[in-house]
């Protein structure tokens, strides 16, 4: 029999695990699900601080990480993740896979479970990528991030991060400014922190702003004074180039000149605000270097937390403590 993982994760009630075969969204998740994760994330943060950094949680299972867009910090915090739980990791290199010879992403993901891996992280380009794998494979589906629906695991960081400054999530008022139109992390933010009592309020230009976004329980306004007024978080997104077809604004000096977080902005906010960013950050565009290098940005505590909040949903996807390996 295996070795406890730690007391710590054993007080954090890591005995119950999500329920749910995959993690898709947060849309499906329950409020005392996103807690379990935070929790479970604050012991998991303790075993990286740690001199030898390394739990037996996952020792013996295969976690496979499919990528098929660039990332920098989500693909590399997940394999730190696995490494510090004993997975045994596997990197998927697309460009040098038969993904390049015309093979369709369910023939590859069959293929790779052919070989019995026990989780897949996937990134895809295509919203609802990561419903189709969940839909023909037996591994649990992790969303890395598909498309412009879903970014999961940075909104539970963020979530993490938040909740570690502020002590709580119920009832801060939170500003997400930015190309709100193009973003997977504004769904999941919204979808979490609407769930958990903030008070969200999102800001870009009229051009970049979803039709239906009432719907989703916030509040959207072009005027970044009104949206950061008082705000406890700030949050900003990156303009993503890469995902505009023409023209939603004259010109990124114009965006910046309205909607870019500056040091005189920021002090319309409460005097203790976060600022906050998912990266990759544009700076000169959504965030002045002021901001993102200044005493109120927490960029790199989110950065830091994300390995702990991703060993935290491998391991509660992978049963918790109530699996064998943890035992
Ligand atoms: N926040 C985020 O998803 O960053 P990467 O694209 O570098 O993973």
């Amino acid at each position: 029999m295996s070795a406890p993982v730690t007391t710590a994760v054993d007080e954090a009630r890591a005995a119950t695990a999500l329920r749910r075969k995959d993690l898709l969204g947060i849309a499906d998740l329950a409020p005392d699900e996103i807690a379990l994760v935070l929790d479970t994330a604050e012991a998991m943060k303790e075993v990286g601080e740690r001199p030898i950094k390394k739990v037996p949680a996952l020792r013996g299972k295969t976690v496979v990480n499919l990528f098929f867009e660039p990332s920098t910090r989500t693909r590399t915090s997940f394999e730190i993740a696995e490494k510090r739980l004993s997975a045994d990791t596997l990197n998927i290199a697309v460009a040098s896979s038969s993904v390049v010879k015309g093979e369709t992403l369910a023939d590859t993901a069959l293929n790779l479970e052919a070989m019995h891996p026990d989780t897949i992280v996937l990134r895809h380009s295509s919203s609802g990528a990561c419903h189709l794998l969940s839909r023909i494979c037996r591994s649990a589906i992790i969303n890395a991030g598909d498309g412009m629906h879903e970014h999961p695991t940075q909104a539970l960081l963020d979530a993490f991060t938040i909740r570690e400054r502020k002590k709580r999530l119920a009832g801060l008022k939170v500003a997400i400014v930015g190309d709100l139109l193009h973003s997977r992390v504004l769904r999941s933010n919204i979808h979490l922190l609407t769930k958990m009592g903030s008070d969200v309020w999102v800001c870009g230009p009229p051009t970049l702003i979803p039709a239906d976004i009432a719907r989703f329980g916030v509040r959207a306004t072009s005027r970044i004074d009104e949206a950061v007024a008082d705000a406890d978080v700030i949050m900003l997104l990156r303009v993503q180039l890469e995902r505009m077809e023409g023209a939603f604004f004259p010109s990124l000096r114009e965006y910046f000149n309205v909607f870019g977080m500056t040091e005189a902005r920021l002090r319309l906010a409460h005097p203790d605000v976060i600022i906050m960013h998912p990266g990759p950050m544009n700076r000169g565009v959504e965030i002045a270097s002021e901001v993102a290098d200044g005493p109120y940005s927490v960029i790199l505590e989110q950065v830091a937390n994300g390995v702990a909040v991703r060993m935290a949903v491998l391991y509660l996807l992978s049963g918790g403590a109530g699996d064998e390996a943890a035992a």
